[in-house]
């Protein structure tokens, strides 16, 4: 037996967000966010489910922290929802929606676990969305008035801020393809999104450091390597495209590169949402960078027909996951090394990285997630190569704790190390749970 030693203050932890666990969605005065409204509309989400419930974690916060202790969790990386506390975005501040934060904080932090605070992970404002939304400048100016209040207020307990979760999927889902809120489909739209998205980013990183001590400030991006399906000429570019689209439009402006060439080529769109100093503030020094990894990407270029391209050399393995993503650990690794090897980032978290599988539960009440299992060792096999190779990845997070509302898809994807029956709103913990109660105890992973 060998084992993979993690360093002795690496963080094991858990991830949601409050869209899709919280319920209560116009408790204690919340007001409305864009997702309320999406998931209202009929047509936009599976089975026309909603979050109004979810997993009532509202209501049901201290049971599930006593899961969390009762499983080793060293860290819980959970989101505010902005509208909870201001329900018409800015102004007027609700404060049961902040005091139902600081009293789960305070359960963290009585519990030992270390709380990690995403401030938005897509739940904006429906005020917000009508004044303009992402696409508006004022939208990030808002989002920096909320941040300053929310760190005044929980900054004395709270160390670890992310502003932003997947500004690409915020700015590209929703405003370009329409499949998450606010379903727009508009390319002008999504390019001033994202630029307000890291706008909104970079401004807040000065207020957060101002009133929380010792703050430990970074933002998190969905990532994924994109691997040319063949070796030609067109497959090469069209990888590069996708992964300039996807990861480098986010990356490169914060590492304080600007806008990759390339792909503003590509889009070649007026640049108007760009204002004088917006780069640098941008490229606001952030502590750590978040990665969010699920799967790899492989590029076929359609520019030319399929006959005329060079043959596939790459393929799909044939593990999927019930989201039909490729199952593929030695991406996560990759990423890893690129971050710290082409953006010099001081310090990585794995933010998210988790499967959904199909769970039922057996005739013990018990949830066998082996295909979890077995994806959750690989990933955390490769953060240790990663870290062997000299990655300054601290920590790990897997998606998700529970069971919960999977955006468009609604409650018809299980990612969580702990199963939900949606009906009765009873706990039960998988077996995956176990296992990463194993990791955790064991401070990584014991090889066969
Ligand atoms: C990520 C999201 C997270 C969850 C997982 C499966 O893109 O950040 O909320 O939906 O995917």
């Amino acid at each position: 037996m060998s084992s993979i030693s993690f360093p002795k203050d690496f963080t094991w932890g858990v991830a949601t967000a409050s869209y899709q666990i919280e319920g209560a969605w116009n408790t204690e005065g919340k007001g409305e966010s864009i997702w309320d409204r999406f998931s209202h509309t009929p047509g936009k989400i599976q089975n026309n489910e909603n979050g109004d419930v979810a997993c009532d974690h509202y209501h049901r916060w201290p049971e599930d922290i006593a899961l969390m202790k009762s499983l080793d969790v060293q860290a819980y990386r959970f989101s505010l929802s902005w509208p909870r506390i201001f329900p018409e975005g800015s102004g007027q501040i609700n404060q049961p929606g902040l005091d139902f934060y600081s009293r789960l904080v305070d359960g963290l932090l009585d519990a030992g676990i270390t709380p990690y605070i995403t401030l938005y992970h897509w739940d904006l404002p429906q005020r917000l969305q009508e004044e303009g939304g992402w696409p508006a400048r004022s939208t990030a100016e808002a989002f920096v008035a909320y941040t300053d209040e929310v760190t005044r207020q929980l900054g004395d307990r709270v160390k670890n801020w992310m502003t932003l979760n997947e500004p690409y999927v915020s700015a590209y889902i929703g405003y370009l393809e329409g499949r998450h809120a606010p379903g727009h489909r508009n390319i002008d739209e999504m390019l001033s999104a994202a630029h307000h998205l890291l706008l909104a980013h970079g401004w807040s990183v000065q207020p957060i450091r101002e009133n929380v001590g010792e703050a430990h400030v970074g933002v998190v991006l969905n990532m994924s390597p994109f691997v040319p399906a063949s070796p030609s000429k067109e497959d090469a570019d069209q990888a590069r495209i996708e992964d300039g689209i996807v990861n480098r439009w986010y990356l490169d402006p914060l590492a304080g590169r600007g806008y990759p060439e390339d792909i503003r080529e590509h889009y070649g769109h007026g640049e108007e949402y760009v204002q004088q100093n917006d780069m640098e503030v941008i490229a606001a020094p952030i502590d750590f960078m978040g990665v969010n990894y699920y799967f790899r990407s492989i590029a076929r270029s359609e520019s030319i027909p399929e006959e005329e391209n060079e043959p596939r050399e790459v393929f799909p393995n044939d593990e999927f996951t019930e989201m039909g993503w490729e199952v593929h650990a030695d991406g996560l690794a990759d990423i890893l090394e690129r971050m710290h090897v082409d953006y010099s980032f001081p310090e990585l978290l794995v933010t998210e990285n988790g499967a959904a599988y199909n769970d039922t539960l057996d005739e013990n009440q018990q949830v066998n997630d082996t295909k979890r299992i077995d994806y959750l060792k690989g990933h955390v096999r490769a953060c240790g190569r990663a870290i062997e190779k000299g990655v300054p990845l601290k920590g790990y997070f897997v998606w998700s704790f529970l069971d919960n509302f999977e955006w468009s898809y609604g409650f018809s994807k299980r990612f969580g190390l702990v199963y939900v029956d949606f009906e009765t709103l009873e706990r039960i913990p998988k077996q995956s749970a176990t296992l990463y109660n194993g990791i955790i105890r064991h401070g990584g992973l014991m090889l066969e």
